[in-house]
């Protein structure tokens, strides 16, 4: 690559707004797309595209969302603190454009499954509803929120109740393979990528040299 460029916090600070939020968006590289589905007590249902996923751990089950700064018409976050549930689904590459357009500001009435064409899956007993359109499915119980002090931001923190991915999808180690599930990657908040796995790799260990599987 030809020359680099090296910024220090204040040429961070002095970039253009929208410029910075660009960098700073896509800095940490490729993110999961997942749809959050959610329904207040009425089931009037919301849906929103989120790339904060992250893994918190194994067993029990959890994985946390951060949600930007709270104000009264933060929808998702009403809707999972009001019901304790919501659904996360991927984002596939047969679905980018409706996923895309549910980050849209549309007023609490509005429903962006409808919005958006997305279909809305209903089962029974549960208080959120997944996109049918989605392969990769899981149902979440919210078990801890988390006000960040340094931002206003909130990291959510759900275990998976309920898990649903097509079959051939799982690899023979038992773990989801994004790239036969067709799920999507995002950088930033407009970028949409496809995945290649390079290769596999054992688990590593101080006294064996790298190895591939
Ligand atoms: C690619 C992409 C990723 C996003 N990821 C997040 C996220 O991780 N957290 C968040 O709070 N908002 C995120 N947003 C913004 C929400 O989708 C947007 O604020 C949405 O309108 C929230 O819907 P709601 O007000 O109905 O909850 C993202 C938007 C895009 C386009």
């Amino acid at each position: 690559m030809r020359g680099s460029m090296h910024l220090r916090s204040s040429d961070i600070e002095d970039l253009e707004r929208r410029r910075r939020a660009a960098l700073i968006n896509s800095i940490t590289g490729y993110k999961p797309a997942n749809l959050v589905g959610t329904a207040n007590n009425e089931r009037q249902s919301n849906l929103a595209i989120m790339s904060s996923l992250v893994h918190i751990g194994s067993h029990p089950p959890l994985l946390a969302l951060i949600f930007r700064p709270d104000n009264a018409e933060r929808h998702t976050l009403n809707n999972i603190r009001d019901s304790g549930s919501y659904t996360i689904n991927h984002v596939h590459s047969g679905i980018i454009d409706a996923a895309h357009q549910t980050a849209a500001r549309y007023p609490g009435s509005v429903s962006e499954f409808a919005a958006t064409g997305l279909s809305e899956l209903w089962r029974d007993g549960e208080a959120a509803p997944y996109v049918g359109e989605a392969t990769v499915r899981m149902g979440m119980q919210l078990r801890d929120e988390v006000p960040l002090a340094i931002n206003g931001t909130h990291m959510v923190i759900g275990e998976i109740v309920s898990l649903e991915v097509p079959s051939e999808a799982i690899n023979d180690a038992g773990a989801l393979d994004p790239q036969i599930a067709d799920s999507i990657a995002i950088s930033g908040l407009d970028s949409y990528y496809r995945c290649n796995l390079i290769q596999r790799m054992a688990y590593a260990k101080p006294d064996e040299a790298p190895r591939r599987l």
